[in-house]
């Protein structure tokens, strides 16, 4: 049950609803018509609203573009057979922003604030959650310092906000992935569990030069050694060494990633054998080598499922086999989808109504 709080509610008179192309949605460039905001301030959270999707107006010294105090989350929700907006694993969501928040020095988001502020933005903008297979609405919960103070030090005040997109696939096509031995995206004790803006920025350059060289993504691997599979940045990433699910455990420098529990948790449900564990870059190449590696994928909320195609390591690119219909991959992409859009029956209670 969520509690309910007050929000002042600004519609919009000018709905950019009817100009989108739902049939054709880039991912994470079209806005839904309404955005929540709630301030902290004075100690406390305030001034909840939902207001129509506009530029917000921010001091050139606020502290969250200087020293990047700002987590983010993401989430989606779907249209069942009967029309009603369900979201998936909202509650999960929700704690790891608190844990994000946590690590940065930020003030936790109530369950209140982030579930009724998400609850009245789908309820208001329920036509923008798209119905066509493949298609969702990605929910972005953000919380960033609004301090004007270019000193070092939290801020005493932050904007807490939720807008929403309608998306399509964030890969249209199977990955083609570089395991990264030069650069590091976290090290213990760093913030690699968070899901800190600035995890991402460090990441963009090693990607680009990985991207400049052919490949969509990285799989990084640990600071000190570079010898063990870590996450791959925009998701968590698994393999199928001969019948064995095998992936890195989430820890201090790994993402705990709701679609990563999920596969994990249907796996063991069908009786897969699943290893969490370190997994060192010789086994995923020496089964590349002796074709024991049968599957590899990406889990996240926006790359879903994201099929492997290519793994780049030391100037060599290894093919996988191509995956059908009956491969472990496209049975728990098409598991999850089901679930999540309310086709199939939901055992665990992922699946929150709006
Ligand atoms: C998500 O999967 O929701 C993320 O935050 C990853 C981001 C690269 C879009």
């Amino acid at each position: 049950m969520i509690d309910t709080i007050n929000i002042a509610v600004t519609a919009t008179s000018n709905s950019r609803l009817s100009q989108v192309d739902f049939n054709n949605i880039p991912f994470g460039k079209v806005y839904a018509d309404h955005m929540f905001m709630a301030d902290f301030k004075g100690g406390e959270w305030t001034d909840y609203q939902i207001l129509p999707y506009q530029n917000l107006s921010i001091s050139p010294a606020n502290s969250a573009i200087h020293y990047g105090q700002s987590v983010f989350e993401g989430m989606k929700a779907y249209k069942n057979a009967k029309d009603e907006v369900l979201v998936f694993r909202p509650y999960d969501n929700l704690k790891r922003i608190n844990k994000s928040a946590d690590r940065m020095c930020i003030p936790q988001i109530p369950s209140d604030l982030f579930m009724g502020g998400m609850t009245e933005l789908l309820r208001l903008d329920r036509a923008w959650v798209p119905k066509k297979a493949g298609t969702s609405l990605y929910i972005r919960p953000f919380v960033f310092a609004t301090d004007e103070y270019i000193g070092i030090r939290p801020s005493d005040t932050y904007k807490f906000m939720i807008f929403t997109c309608p998306v399509g696939a964030y890969y249209s096509e199977p990955v083609k992935v570089k395991i990264e031995t030069e650069h590091a995206r976290a090290i213990e004790g760093g913030t690699g569990y968070a899901k800190a803006a600035g995890n991402y920025a460090a990441a963009l350059y090693p990607a680009k030069i990985a991207q400049q060289q052919g490949y969509h993504q990285l799989i990084w691997t640990d600071a000190k050694s570079h010898e063990y599979i870590e996450e791959s940045g925009t998701m968590n990433v698994m393999f199928m060494i001969g019948d064995t699910l095998i992936t890195a455990p989430a820890g201090e420098t790994i993402l705990k990633g709701v679609t990563r529990d999920s596969v994990l948790t249907l796996a063991r449900e069908w009786g897969i054998q699943v290893e969490e564990r370190k997994v060192a870059v010789k086994e995923v190449i020496n089964a590349l080598k002796n074709d024991t590696l049968k599957e590899a994928f990406g889990t996240g909320t926006a790359a879903t499922i994201a099929n492997i195609a290519t793994i780049g390591y030391d100037g060599k690119d290894y093919q996988l086999p191509q995956t059908g219909e009956t491969s472990f991959t496209a049975k728990v992409l098409r598991e999850l989808e089901g679930i999540k859009s309310g086709n199939l029956s939901d055992p665990f209670n992922w699946v929150h109504k709006i």
